[in-house]
């Protein structure tokens, strides 16, 4: 199938590169326009088009004055603002836009309204998965807002390309996926916790993490148990930062203020976020599974343990 579409992706940090890559891919087999990719610092771009069929764009204006479908995945309601602003005056009427960063649902509302106003459609799919799941193309989707010809038009881009499931939510509310997402970093932060309490459990009552660790694999195989157990037995936090904590923790902000404005209680959340600006008082930006230092040090332990031989 040969099509005009121009199809364009802002954003290639640490899941937008890989997400761009697998999208790049999929239009180029689909006999498609080459994927116009755009970066703030723009040696990302350049850097994704060493290894994928993509166009550099060399500004948002012309992002948004010669795109069909536009998606995005950036670090937070800034960047997501300062993009959509600097692009809005010029995106062509018919545009879709799909915002792919974790932000707040407030926010992603406020832009669909704007969209509408101006013929534009604006489709809110943020995604569940680390970055190693975008290099796979194994994310899941959450995807609110567009009509069923939008979404029609748009699944084929997304699944399978950056995921191979898709969880699908109103066409009128587009904040109904970011209130999911939430929900799902909720587990993640709350796994997170409740993994670093059961490790310096075991460390500190003489049983060793390392038998923790060996107990999780054997009852819950092939879980994110197992895999956060893992960070923690071997401190690889500090090296290998998959989910750094300033994001972890401005995810927390948004997840509290959608607890307060729905009522909820969230005392695990709670408690994480004090032990996530401990860590990063006192440590540094680590991968948000380094909460076990602080942990530890309340119980007599030092930060990093030091393995067994
Ligand atoms: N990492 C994860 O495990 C994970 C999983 C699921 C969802 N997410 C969400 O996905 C989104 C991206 O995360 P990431 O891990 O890819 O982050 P990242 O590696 O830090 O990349 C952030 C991206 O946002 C851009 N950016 C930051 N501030 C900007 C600004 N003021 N104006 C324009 N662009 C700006 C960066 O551009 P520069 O290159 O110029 O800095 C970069 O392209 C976030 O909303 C995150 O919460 C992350």
């Amino acid at each position: 199938m040969t099509t005009s579409l121009q199809c364009s992706f802002v954003g290639l940090g640490a899941m937008g590169h890989a997400m761009a890559g697998h999208i790049a891919n999929k239009l180029s087999s689909l006999q498609y326009p080459p994927l116009l990719a755009f970066n703030r610092t723009q040696a990302r771009a350049k850097d994704l088009k060493k290894t994928h069929p993509v166009q550099v764009a060399t500004s948002l204006e012309q992002v948004a004055s010669s795109s069909d479908i536009i998606f995005s995945c950036l670090l937070n309601d800034g960047a997501v603002s300062e993009t959509i602003d600097a692009m809005f005056p010029h995106l062509k009427s018919g545009t879709i836009l799909i915002e792919q960063s974790t932000i707040s649902p407030a926010l992603a509302q406020s832009y669909a309204k704007k969209a509408k106003e101006v013929g534009v459609t604006y489709l809110a799919c943020p995604v569940m998965g680390p970055p190693s799941k975008a290099v796979s193309g194994d994310l899941t989707v959450l995807m609110a807002g567009g009509n069923t010809e939008v979404r029609a038009k748009v699944m084929p881009l997304l699944i399978p390309v950056i995921g191979k499931k898709v969880i699908e939510l109103g066409q009128d509310d587009v904040a109904e996926s970011l209130r999911l997402k939430l929900c799902g970093n909720f587990f993640i932060t709350s796994v997170v916790e409740m993994v670093a309490e059961g490790m310096t459990l075991g460390e500190a009552s003489g049983v060793g993490q390392d038998k923790v660790k060996e107990l999780l694999d054997a009852v819950f195989p092939n879980t994110l148990l197992g895999i956060y157990a893992d960070r923690m037995l071997n401190n690889t936090y500090k090296d290998q930062i998959a989910f750094p904590i300033t994001t972890a923790k401005k995810d927390v902000a948004h997840i509290l203020q959608l607890a307060k404005d729905s009522g909820a209680k969230l005392p695990i959340t709670e408690i994480f976020s004090e032990n996530a600006d401990k860590v990063l008082s006192d440590h540094g930006n680590y991968d948000l599974t380094s909460v076990v230092g602080n942990l530890r040090e309340k119980a007599g332990l030092d930060f990093d343990l030091k393995k067994k031989n």
